[in-house]
């Protein structure tokens, strides 16, 4: 069994979160975690000006997702950063490319699930999932999240990311806050979560 994880990262956060899905889904007996960087849409001089170069590096040998890919994939667990409340125009753009999936049935039945990173705690990390939610709901997949079995989004002793609606964190303002290891934990748990309800659908 094959769980795709179609991430996009601009500073690393979410590259992050991304590997600690992978190694909660290769938790599970007989399933294989591949990350996958959603097509970068800005310019060099963008990247540049951003100061997301050298953030950049780290995953740059991470292949680029095909939309085709996806079709292969028994479940697929996306990451994005929260922009404004919503899902990155990369992921968007990279998701409105997947009109033939959608008319072909390709992704129906498969499990999908969604994680995310925003800079401030309330900045919509909410939003962004959910609404992330309804381009999985009409490619007819079935959405999971992060129950509240993962008893670490109930943690009140700590700032935290972490939703029912799938794995957070929380960057700060400038970017310099890294996933705690509780935020770490929330996505293994997702990322295992997911592989068993496919394991059980596929059976
Ligand atoms: C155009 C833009 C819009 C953003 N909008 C929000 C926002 O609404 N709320 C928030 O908390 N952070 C916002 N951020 C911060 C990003 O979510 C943050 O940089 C990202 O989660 C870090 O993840 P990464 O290191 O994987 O790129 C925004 C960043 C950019 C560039």
């Amino acid at each position: 069994m094959k769980v795709i994880i179609p991430f996009y990262s601009l500073y690393g956060h979410l590259y992050k979160m991304a590997k600690a899905i992978a190694e909660g889904v290769e938790q599970v007996k007989g399933v294989k975690a591949e990350l996958r960087r959603v097509p970068e849409t800005l310019p060099d001089e963008v990247l540049e000006k951003m100061g997301a170069v050298a953030a950049q590096k780290a995953f740059a040998d991470i292949p680029v997702c095909t939309v085709d890919e996806l079709g292969q994939a028994d479940a697929l667990i996306f990451g994005t950063p929260t922009r404004f409340g919503n899902m990155c125009g990369q992921m968007r753009q990279f998701l409105d490319a997947t009109g033939g999936l959608w008319l072909s049935g390709a992704l129906v039945g498969k499990v999908g699930s969604v994680f995310t990173s925003s800079n401030t705690q309330h900045g919509g990390q909410e939003t962004t999932i959910t609404s992330f939610h309804l381009t999985l709901f009409h490619h007819g997949m079935v959405v999971v999240g992060l129950p509240y079995a993962f008893q670490g989004q109930m943690r009140m002793d700590e700032i935290t990311g972490g939703t029912p609606y799938g794995a957070s964190t929380i960057a700060g303002s400038g970017g310099e806050r890294q996933p705690s290891e509780n935020e770490l934990e929330a996505a293994r748990f997702q990322g295992s979560h997911v592989a068993e309800i496919a394991k059980k659908l596929i059976k």
